[in-house]
C-alpha cells in the first residue's frame, strides 16, 4: 500500500503515549487526526502533519479507525458517552491501560453503542512506539482486527492477536510485568547482598548479565512445559529449599530484607508437605495457584 492509500486513523487523547501512537502514524503515511480534552498539546502532532479536529465529533467522524490511549477506563467510558451523533459504523481500538475485567465492561459498553471494540496493550515507552522492539497485544473480533492490522503495525514491531477476549491483552500484560518486577528485585536483592560486602555493583553486573542471559532465560521453555504437563523433573524442591534458606540467612547476616527469599522460602517449604519434595521447582505453581491449601 502507498503512502497515499494509508488508512485514516483518529487517536483521541494525546498525552504521552497518544502522541507517539500519532508520530508512529503519521509516519508511517497514515492521514490522522487527533483530537485531546485540552487545548494544550496539539502543536507538536500538527507540526509533524496530523490535522487537529476541534470536536470529538468531528475527530471521530474522520476516520473509521479511532485509536484511544488516555488515562484510565473511567476516562475512555467518558468519551464513549460523548459521542453524540458521530458515526456508528468505527472501530474503536482502546489502548488505555487497565485490568482484564474493566477491558471486558469497555467492551460491552462500547458494543451497546454500536461500535465496535478492540482492546489492545502497548508495552512499551513512548520513545520506542513504532519501533522494532515495541511489543503489542490485541484481541476483539478476529474479522475486526484482520481488517486493520495493517495499520496497528505501524505502532509497534511486534503484535500478536490474542483471540476474541478482549480481557486477554491487559492479562498478558500484567502477567509480563510481573515478570519484570519479579526479576528486578531479585537482581536489586542481589546487588544489596554483594554491596553490603562492598562489592563494587559494575563488578557484579556482567556476572548477573551473563546469569540471566544464559541460565535464567534458556530455562523459560522448559520450566514452562513442565507447568503444561504438571509433570516436575530437575532440581528437587528439598535441594532448593536448602540453598535458599542460605540466601535468608546471608541476607539476615548482611541486615539486608530477607522478605524475598523468606517468601520463595516459605512457599518451597509448603510445597515440599503437598508433596513436592522430589519434584522440581516449577512444582511451585501448584502452591502459587492455591496458596490457601496449608
Ligand atoms: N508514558 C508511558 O511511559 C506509558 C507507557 C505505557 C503505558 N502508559 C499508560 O498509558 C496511559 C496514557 O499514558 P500517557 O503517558 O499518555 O499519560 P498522560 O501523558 O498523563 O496522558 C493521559 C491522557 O488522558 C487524557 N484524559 C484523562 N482523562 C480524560 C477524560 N476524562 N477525557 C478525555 N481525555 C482524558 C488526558 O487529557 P487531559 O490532558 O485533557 O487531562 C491525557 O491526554 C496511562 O494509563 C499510562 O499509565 C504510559
Amino acid at each position: 500500500m502507498t503512502a497515499h492509500h494509508r488508512a485514516p486513523v483518529t487517536v483521541i487523547g494525546l498525552g504521552a503515549m497518544g502522541s507517539a501512537l500519532t508520530r508512529a502514524l503519521v509516519a508511517a503515511g497514515h492521514p490522522t487526526t487527533v483530537w485531546h480534552r485540552l487545548p494544550g498539546p496539539v502543536d507538536e502532532p500538527v507540526a509533524t502533519g496530523a490535522v487537529h479536529a476541534a470536536t470529538l465529533v468531528e475527530a471521530v467522524s474522520a476516520s473509521p479507525l479511532v485509536v484511544v490511549c488516555v488515562m484510565d477506563h473511567r476516562a475512555m467510558r467518558e468519551i464513549v458517552n460523548s459521542l453524540g451523533d458521530a458515526p456508528a459504523d468505527r472501530v474503536v481500538v482502546n489502548l488505555t491501560p487497565g485490568s482484564a475485567e474493566e477491558a471486558r465492561q469497555t467492551a460491552e459498553w462500547v458494543a451497546a453503542r454500536g461500535v465496535a471494540y478492540l482492546d489492545g496493550a502497548l508495552l512499551t515507552p513512548p520513545a520506542e512506539v513504532g519501533g522494532e522492539q515495541a511489543l503489542a497485544f490485541y484481541a476483539g473480533p478476529k474479522q475486526v482486527y484482520r481488517e486493520h492490522e495493517a495499520t496497528l503495525a505501524a505502532l509497534g514491531g511486534s503484535a500478536t492477536y490474542l483471540g476474541e477476549d478482549v480481557g486477554l491483552p491487559a492479562l498478558y500484560e500484567v502477567a509480563l510485568c510481573g515478570v519484570l518486577w519479579s526479576a528486578w528485585a531479585g537482581l536489586l536483592h542481589a546487588l544489596a547482598l554483594v554491596s553490603a560486602e562492598r562489592v563494587a555493583t559494575a563488578d557484579f553486573l556482567p556476572h548477573a548479565t551473563r546469569w540471566l542471559e544464559q541460565v535464567v532465560a534458556p530455562c523459560v521453555p522448559g520450566l514452562t512445559a513442565d507447568v503444561e504437563r504438571r509433570d516436575y523433573p530437575g532440581t528437587t524442591l528439598g535441594r532448593e529449599a536448602v540453598a535458599i534458606e542460605r540466601l535468608v540467612a546471608a541476607s539476615r547476616a548482611r541486615g539486608v530484607d530477607e522478605g524475598l527469599p523468606g517468601y520463595l522460602l516459605a512457599r518451597t517449604e509448603q510445597a515440599i508437605r503437598h508433596g513436592h519434595a522430589g519434584d522440581g521447582f516449577a512444582s511451585l505453581i501448584e502452591v502459587l495457584r492455591s496458596p490457601a491449601a496449608e
